[in-house]
């Protein structure tokens, strides 16, 4: 019998890399990320494992042709079940002296890309009153903190927008469903790419491993969870920074900038 298909951005490392190993068991994939021989490699690795499809797209989400053919093939597959909108990265410095088409490319990949492939997959799975979409955000979305302007921003604008996506299905009482997952410090390949060091951002109890991440969000999907902040520690954080009021909030967030781990 032919399986459902989830469709996973960012699929060539850390948490998306998990997402697809654990997807494939029960879908066939579409793997999208630029590195297009570690997608390769996952979809051999996955198609000996499971015997599932696995087709792969290399693409740069922060180019417009690349983003127009992922929306196009999203838009047309007739057995589209998952969309997970999870490439991302960050960048560290203060905003004027961060690379200025760096933070534009966060935009287009947090911000663009979310929105261009989300309609794609809203549009298919909605007529057929089935699947979903899971936005990695970030507990940044909650506490922000210096060095992170663009970071913190997109991911806040992701758990609006996934916000603002639940309310329009629950308005036609679709069963599609949306999901912001939240990680707060996740081992994957994000880091490195920032050139940071690990030790000295957060101690090793908030940091967390990409398998638990991907299992709490997918434990969360079929019941429709809208915000999904893995770990009781970031739970604690976010529930309290959100209650707090702006100045203090700002404290708390000034405070953890200096010892770099308010968030991420
Ligand atoms: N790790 C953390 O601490 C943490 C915490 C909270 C949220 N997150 C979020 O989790 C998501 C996954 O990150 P990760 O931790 O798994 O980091 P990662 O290992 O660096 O993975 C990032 C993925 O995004 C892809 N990507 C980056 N730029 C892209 C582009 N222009 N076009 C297409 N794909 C692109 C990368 O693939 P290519 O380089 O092959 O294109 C890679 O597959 C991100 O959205 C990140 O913001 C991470």
């Amino acid at each position: 019998m032919a399986r459902s298909l989830a469709v996973i951005t960012g699929a060539s490392s850390g948490i998306g890399v998990v997402f697809a190993r654990k997807l494939a068991v029960e879908y066939d994939l579409l793997l999208i990320a630029r590195r297009k021989e570690l997608l390769e490699a996952l979809a051999a690795e996955l198609i000996a494992l499971h015997g599932s499809v696995v087709a792969v797209l290399p693409a740069d989400l922060t180019n417009a042709r690349d983003l127009a053919v992922v929306a196009d093939r999203i838009a047309s597959e007739p057995t589209l079940a998952l969309l997970v909108n999870n490439a991302g990265f960050g960048t560290s410095g203060v905003f004027w002296e961060a690379n200025l088409e760096g933070q534009e490319q966060m935009h287009r990949l947090h911000v663009t890309a979310t929105v261009r492939l989300s309609h794609a997959a809203l549009k298919n799975m909605v007529g057929r009153n089935s699947g979903g979409i899971i936005n990695v955000a970030s507990v940044a979305a909650f506490v922000r903190r210096s060095g992170s302007a663009s970071y913190g921003a997109t991911k806040s604008w992701m758990t609006a927008f996934t916000e603002g996506l639940y309310l329009d299905l629950q308005s036609v009482q679709s069963a599609v469903k949306v999901q912001a997952l939240c990680p707060g410090f996740t081992y994957s390949e994000f880091h490195d790419t920032m050139h940071v060091d690990r030790k000295g951002l957060a101690p090793p109890s908030l940091w967390l491993r990409a398998e638990f991440v991907v299992d709490e969000s997918l434990k969360a999907l079929p019941r429709g969870k809208l915000f999904v902040v893995p770990g009781w520690r970031y739970r604690a954080i976010v529930a309290l920074v959100s209650k707090l009021p702006t100045p203090l909030r700002l404290a708390f967030e000034a405070a953890g900038s200096k010892r770099g781990f308010s968030g991420k």
